[in-house]
């Protein structure tokens, strides 16, 4: 099971109490029991309870730890093309996830979703759909006012800002397409003004966490961040830096050779590939395409099923990108 991430904050708990009728807290329950059961190894779903769907493969920033901007990066290749996923092929996709039982859609994996000019007609037809859980992840950079007041009428269930720093210093990190530091108060003061906006309109959703990768940059920085932002958003997210530069594949003998991705949720590249979970290192098992597969039958393909079943035994160091993935991210 994955540790590379730690959580303060439930913020599943939180959604429940949101809900506003017995039905959706009911739903809502329901899924997350079906998410323990899968993500602890003890079902095989019949359907994804998650998707992501990388609408596009754009960003406004090239940050130095993220594929976008490490041009030394073997993941770097598919950013230089931009690729699109149609806006009506979203929505057929959508249909099918309502259809088949997804319940939990993210618009985002290495992309900037707030960089896509249609990303609030998606949210919304999402919700319109009534899938219980939506969510992003953003850099915030295009966080103004327009932006904010269109996601808190969208629908849009959890937003989580990945800031990685408390300082302009640490923020340098993060840096726009010309390779300038990106602005770390612009950052800071739209997420401040997004909040104060959601309080002021008393509302809710979406529920709000900020992110922080741990590096050796910004590690003194952890406790002031997290003085700051814990009375002020809903959750904090640290996750563990992961290297896509530099090899290491060496057999480590305490690893435990299992992940539990495959067993709730499928990914959707902007090229239309379509891999068993959200990390790059998932890029190379490709498991089917959306121009030529439903996401029912890939889900329920064979090599998904031996996949499955592959981390449930404990055996993922046989597939090479698993053995390079959980040696590096695990
Ligand atoms: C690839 S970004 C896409 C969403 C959005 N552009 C953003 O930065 O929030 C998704 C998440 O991956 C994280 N991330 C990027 N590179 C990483 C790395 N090398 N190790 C760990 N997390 C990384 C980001 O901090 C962010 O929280
Ligand atoms: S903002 Fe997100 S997607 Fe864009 S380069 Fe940075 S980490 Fe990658
Ligand atoms: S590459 Fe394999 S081990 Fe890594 S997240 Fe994907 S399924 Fe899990």
């Amino acid at each position: 099971m994955t540790n590379k991430t730690s959580v303060l904050g439930d913020v599943h708990k939180k959604t429940v109490s949101f809900l506003k009728s017995k039905k959706d807290k009911e739903n809502y329950s329901k899924y997350r029991n079906e998410f323990d059961l899968a993500s602890n190894f003890k079902k095989i779903q019949k359907f994804p309870l998650h998707i992501d769907l990388e609408i596009d493969n754009l960003c406004n920033f090239a940050c130095s730890f993220c594929p976008i901007g490490q041009p030394e990066s073997k993941f770097h290749e598919q950013y230089k093309t931009i690729k699109t996923i149609e806006k009506d092929k979203v929505y057929s996709l959508l249909d099918e996830c309502k259809l088949i039982g997804v319940k939990s859609v993210q618009f985002s994996l290495v992309n900037e979703p707030l960089a896509n000019k249609n990303i609030f007609d998606y949210i919304e037809y999402a919700n319109k759909l009534g899938i219980i859980d939506i969510s992003i992840v953003s850099n915030g950079y295009l966080l103004n006012e327009k932006n904010s007041n269109k996601i808190l009428s969208s629908g849009l269930k959890k937003i989580q800002f990945s800031l990685d720093a408390f300082s302009e210093k640490t923020y340098k990190e993060r840096k726009l397409k010309n390779l300038k530091p990106a602005n770390y108060k612009k950052t800071i003061n739209n997420i401040l003004n997004f909040l104060e906006l959601k309080k002021n309109k008393k509302s809710n959703f979406p529920i709000v966490r900020v992110s922080f990768i741990e590096m050796e940059e910004n590690k003194h920085e952890k406790n002031d961040f997290e003085s700051f932002w814990s009375n002020k958003v809903d959750a904090i997210h640290y996750q563990k830096l992961i290297d896509f530069i530099n090899d290491d594949n060496q057999e480590k003998k305490e690893k435990e050779y299992k992940c539990n991705m495959p067993m709730f949720r499928m990914a959707v590249k902007a090229d239309g590939t379509v891999k068993p979970c959200c990390t790059s290192y998932g890029d190379d098992i490709i498991i089917g395409n959306i121009y030529k597969n439903t996401l029912n039958e890939i889900w329920n393909s064979k090599f998904m099923k031996k996949f499955q079943k592959m981390h449930i035994n404990g055996k993922a160091d046989t597939n090479k990108s698993c053995l390079e993935c959980i040696n590096k991210t695990f």
